[in-house]
């Protein structure tokens, strides 16, 4: 069995929250901790035998309102490497189906003890509600259009180990920030974290309140991008979209899309960055996307996995708080 070795500043640290709900409410040393104990994840993960017991006996649920690949599947594999019991809830297959509510549908987890709900939502704020009623620790795995936490760290464990750190970079988000929670929570990490954010997205996919997130706006791609360190890109969410935000998927391909020139603003060495589903074609070009000296989407992927072992460690370590403490 593997079993990482932390160094004693990291098994030290006490993670001051039962929950992980958004990075809102989180510190600097709070993200350090999961990032620097994540990164030691990654190393366990590249090991033939990827296996620990630090979740032996825990129970953890993946409750998923909502489709994903890479969001489940990496919290299951999270956490099974960490030795724990984890359970697909499939919604298609509850009885949510049969009209029960959430808080009924997580009152009925809450009574299997399990150690840690993850949980994802269509709606903003429904997962924050479901943590106010469980004895478990809740993680957002993304709750409408508002927070998701471990794809903002994992975003940030990805750019840390390419770039060495994050403080005084350029990320530039680009696409539809309007809809993401994606962009959401990279936008308060990165502040935090002291990089330069800038969001690049025509007005119909920015949110009103755009001006209070600490970020400089732009509507054109290669002023945007000019001098950026990283190009985050982002979906065009249209099952999230009532009406029409873009005049077509040519002319938005063509004023927005990622493609080399438009890339080529940026610094040389910049990192291209997409959190999946990639709509190839629509918001990046698919043999950019593929480009590995550019592209580090796959390794992405890789790091969500070690981020989510982190994140469930540290919600369930034995001096954590009590569920009791402060329900
Ligand atoms: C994102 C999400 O679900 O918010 N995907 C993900 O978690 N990897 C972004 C998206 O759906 O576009």
């Amino acid at each position: 069995m593997a079993n990482i070795s932390l160094s004693s500043d990291l098994s030290a640290f006490r993670f001051p929250h039962r929950h992980l709900l958004g990075i809102d409410g989180l510190s600097p040393e709070d993200i350090t901790l999961l990032l620097d104990l994540a990164d030691a994840y990654v190393a366990q993960n590249r090991q033939r035998d990827k296996k620990s017991d630090v979740l032996r006996g825990r129970t953890v649920i993946n409750l998923f309102f909502e489709n994903s690949t890479r969001t489940q599947t990496s919290f299951e594999l999270a956490g099974k490497r960490l030795g724990g019991d984890v359970l697909n809830m499939s919604v298609s297959s509850s009885s949510i189906k049969k009209g029960e509510t959430l808080i009924d549908t997580a009152m009925t987890l809450n009574a299997m003890h399990p150690d840690v709900l993850i949980v994802r939502h269509p709606d903003a704020g429904a997962v924050q509600l479901l943590s106010e009623k469980v004895n478990a620790s809740v993680i957002n795995a993304g709750d409408g259009r508002h927070e998701h936490p471990t794809q903002a760290l994992l975003d940030a464990l990805t750019i840390k180990r390419r770039k060495g750190h994050l403080d005084h970079l350029t990320v530039a988000i680009s696409g539809d920030i309007l809809h993401s929670r994606v962009a959401r929570s990279n936008i308060q990490l990165l502040n935090l974290m002291g990089a330069r954010v800038r969001v690049v997205a025509p007005l119909t996919l920015l949110p009103a309140d755009i001006d209070r997130l600490g970020v400089e706006v732009h509507h054109d791609m290669r002023e945007g991008l000019t001098g950026c360190d990283i190009v985050m890109m982002l979906r065009l969410q249209t099952e999230r979209m009532k009406g029409m935000f873009v005049p077509s998927i040519r002319e938005y391909f063509h004023f927005f899309g990622l493609d080399r020139e438009k890339l080529s603003y940026a610094k040389p060495d910049a990192l291209v960055m997409h959190p999946g589903p990639m709509n190839r074609g629509v918001e990046i070009d698919s043999e950019l996307a593929d480009d590995i000296d550019r592209s580090v989407i796959r390794e992405q992927v890789e790091m969500g996995v070690a981020v989510r072992m982190a994140c469930l460690d540290v919600l369930t370590r034995s001096d954590a708080i009590n569920p009791s403490d402060d329900l």
